[in-house]
């Protein structure tokens, strides 16, 4: 498969992809992202912290948007904000020409102050609270992705003027990826099936509504996703169904998988927008407007977390372990799915990876481990130890167990560091107590 033609190429300690677009070493050994000195990132706003090299966003966000407009079709690209949702990165995507995919009331905030014009908003959710909905029209959303009967007739009864729906389809295809995050297939909690009629019936029950008006139709299969040939499946199966309901707009969905460690070769941007646009090109004429969600392959390899190590301890034949200051309150995905991940010593890059040690996190759980077997260049207390391709469900995932504060977010430019989510406090774990 052919490797994204938006991946970092400029790290030389271990060539991977997982880094953001433009990495480098300095001549110090310190690792540089966006063009700032991890070590300088770390003295200044502390860790442990997410940094984002912004640039790599913006190179990801246009190689979608000139995808789609290269194969000169209408839509729209949506940045499925669940990936990592705060407002700096709803207003850079915004700046990009990205519209938004909001699975929540929180989401469906932060979008809107972050400038979004609420045209450009689309609302997810397999069970939408009427408070949501309620919040959804009283901002005046462009589109309702229903997910249920229920909420077919909740949202009827709810909105006051007429409201474009999409039908989330679950078109019963399955790609490899963790089961976790497969939601395609039959046997989901998202979405009406096409086989068994349900989506028959939604289609009849939105016809059937005072207030809502099919625009048309949407599926997600899942994320993480490395395999093409499921979209095209899903596309002819979606197009059976949809093409005697004259859609005027198909949403495809997300999914497309990133590279977490160097041996990682996913798809390019290019070739995933092309092969989806081009299965649907084949099923619809006229064709309808093409809308594209993805999250995690617009901001994952964006973002790195810097931790300071703290105890290193040697169980002599057995392993090391790296002990950080953070873990499974900063990056769930290792304990949640065993995701992998990449590290290394970033005030000592240049000197050879030769401790292999496990990663471990400060909390109470053996399970609280960030990267389990990676080659670190001789770890000491004090040093800090970086992980790439935090940027999608790291944030957006993070908590509070152990009562640790959530990391700050740090946005990079070309050597230029701006705080943009400050650090949690203490104070701010009690803020909600009565
Ligand atoms: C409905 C929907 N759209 C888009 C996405 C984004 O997926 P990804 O981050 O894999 O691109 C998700 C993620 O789960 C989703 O559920």
């Amino acid at each position: 498969m052919p490797r994204s033609s938006v991946t970092a190429t400029t790290d030389p300690v271990t060539g991977s992809p997982a880094w953001p677009i433009g990495t480098t070493i300095g001549p110090d050994g310190h690792v540089v992202v966006g063009g700032c000195d991890l070590t300088e990132i770390a003295r200044e706003f502390g860790t442990p912290a997410y940094v984002y090299a912004t640039d790599d966003v913006r190179a990801r966000a246009r190689a979608y948007v000139d995808a789609l407009r290269g194969r000169g079709v209408e839509g729209e690209i949506l940045y499925a904000s669940k990936a990592a949702p705060f407002t700096a990165l709803y207003r850079l995507m915004r700046e990009e020409g990205l519209s938004v995919d909001v699975a929540s009331g929180g989401e469906l905030h932060m979008a809107l102050i972050a400038g979004f014009e609420p045209d450009r908003v689309y609302m997810h959710g397999n069970n939408k609270s009427a408070a949501e909905l309620r919040m959804a029209f009283d901002a005046g959303i462009g589109c309702v992705v229903v997910d249920s009967l229920e909420e077919i007739a909740l949202a009827d009864r709810l909105a006051d003027r007429e409201q474009d729906v999409l039908i989330r389809l679950t078109p019963g295809v399955e790609p490899s990826t963790h089961s976790y995050v497969r939601t395609g297939q039959i046997d989901s909690k998202f979405g009406f099936g096409i086989e068994g009629g349900q989506a028959e019936a939604a289609v009849t029950a939105v016809a059937a509504s005072r207030n809502l008006r099919l625009a048309g139709f949407h599926a997600h299969l899942g994320s993480q996703v490395y395999e093409l040939e499921p979209y095209v499946r899903a596309i002819e199966l979606m197009a059976d169904f949809c093409r005697p309901h004259r859609p005027r707009v198909m949403n495809v969905g997300g999914g497309l998988g990133i590279a977490y460690c160097n041996a990682d070769s996913p798809p390019s941007i290019e070739a995933y927008v092309e092969l989806k646009v081009d299965a649907l090109r084949r099923c619809f004429d006229p064709l309808p407007r093409i809308l594209l969600e993805p999250g995690r392959s617009l901001v994952g390899n964006a973002g790195v977390t810097i931790y300071t190590v703290g105890a290193v301890k040697e169980i002599p034949g057995v392993r090391t372990y790296v002990a950080v200051d953070g873990g499974m309150s900063d990056n769930l995905r290792p304990m949640l799915y065993g995701s992998r991940y990449e590290a290394l010593i970033a005030n000592r890059a240049d000197r050879p990876a030769t401790v292999t040690s496990a990663v471990a996190g400060k909390h109470c759980e053996s399970g609280d481990i960030l990267v389990r077997d990676v080659a670190l260049a001789d770890p000491r207390p004090g040093d800090l130890l970086a992980t790439p391709a935090t940027g999608a469900y790291g944030h957006a995932m993070a908590n509070n167990y152990n009562g640790v504060p959530r990391p700050p977010i740090v946005f990079c430019s070309d050597g230029r560091a701006d705080l943009v989510v400050r650090r949690e406090t203490v104070e701010d774990l009690v803020a909600r107590d009565v």
